[in-house]
């Protein structure tokens, strides 16, 4: 059976006790970190750069799931890998020669992922399934933390997901944007394999019960598929 995988996003944590919300990661044995990067130019939005990624790498040994929200990724890949990412995902809608950034990712030693904005069709990923380790279904339009889950994307998670089957590809589909108990339940009964959750968890009082809350829903959502 599937086995569903919580990625907090540090966009939602608190920066002035970061060591501390990563302590609060590990105690709550999530099974890696997101990493929200944005330029201000493929999303009008800026958030933190490869010096945080270095930081956090010192701070825990997790794998660091580096989401690269910028208009050039196949520029900074080697800067973030060399900083400490263990899986980086780039945008298709980003200005790069896709093909090239994926295998340039994996020459570096590191995972490749794909990330998908809502409107992108699936269809647009299917020339590149082979060459990625982790497909990221994104759920709101990204740039920033705390908006709502858009449910029309459930139907490209879920075509991922058939694809994969009837293909024998071995790509995990990530979800990212708006997860909170109820959407991680939607999102694991169409078929992702890995919860990104920033503001639910960080704006919870009780970090660790609610990832085993979004843990819960998941299963449920397997058991009843
Ligand atoms: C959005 C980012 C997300 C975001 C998730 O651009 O890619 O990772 O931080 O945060 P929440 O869970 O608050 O939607
Ligand atoms: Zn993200």
């Amino acid at each position: 059976m599937r086995a569903v995988q919580i990625a907090p996003s540090i966009l939602a944590a608190d920066f002035s006790i970061l060591k501390d919300e990563v302590r609060r990661c590990e105690e709550a044995e999530v099974e890696m970190l997101h990493l929200d990067i944005m330029d201000g130019h493929f999303v009008p939005n800026i958030s933190f750069g490869p010096d945080i990624v270095k930081t956090i790498r010192r701070l825990t040994r997790l794998p660091l799931d580096v989401h690269l929200m910028i208009q050039q990724p196949d520029r900074y890949a080697r800067t973030f890998i060399e900083s400490g990412a263990n899986i980086l995902t780039v945008h298709l809608e980003a200005h790069h020669d896709v093909r090239r950034t994926l295998d340039l990712i994996h020459s570096l030693g590191c995972q490749a992922g794909l990330a998908l904005n809502p409107l992108t069709l699936f269809a647009r990923s299917i020339p590149y399934l082979d060459q990625i380790d982790l497909l990221l279904c994104m759920t709101v339009n990204p740039g920033f933390g705390g908006q709502k889950f858009m449910p029309e994307v459930l139907d490209k998670i879920r075509q991922a997901r058939q694809y994969a089957l009837k293909h024998n590809k071995h790509y995990r589909i990530e979800v990212d944007g708006g997860l909170n108990t109820e959407t991680t339940r939607m999102a694991t009964a169409s078929g992702a394999d890995i919860i990104v959750a920033g503001t639910t968890l960080f704006h919870s009082p009780n970090f660790r019960s609610k990832v085993q809350e979004l843990r819960h829903a998941a299963s449920e959502a397997l058991a009843a598929g």
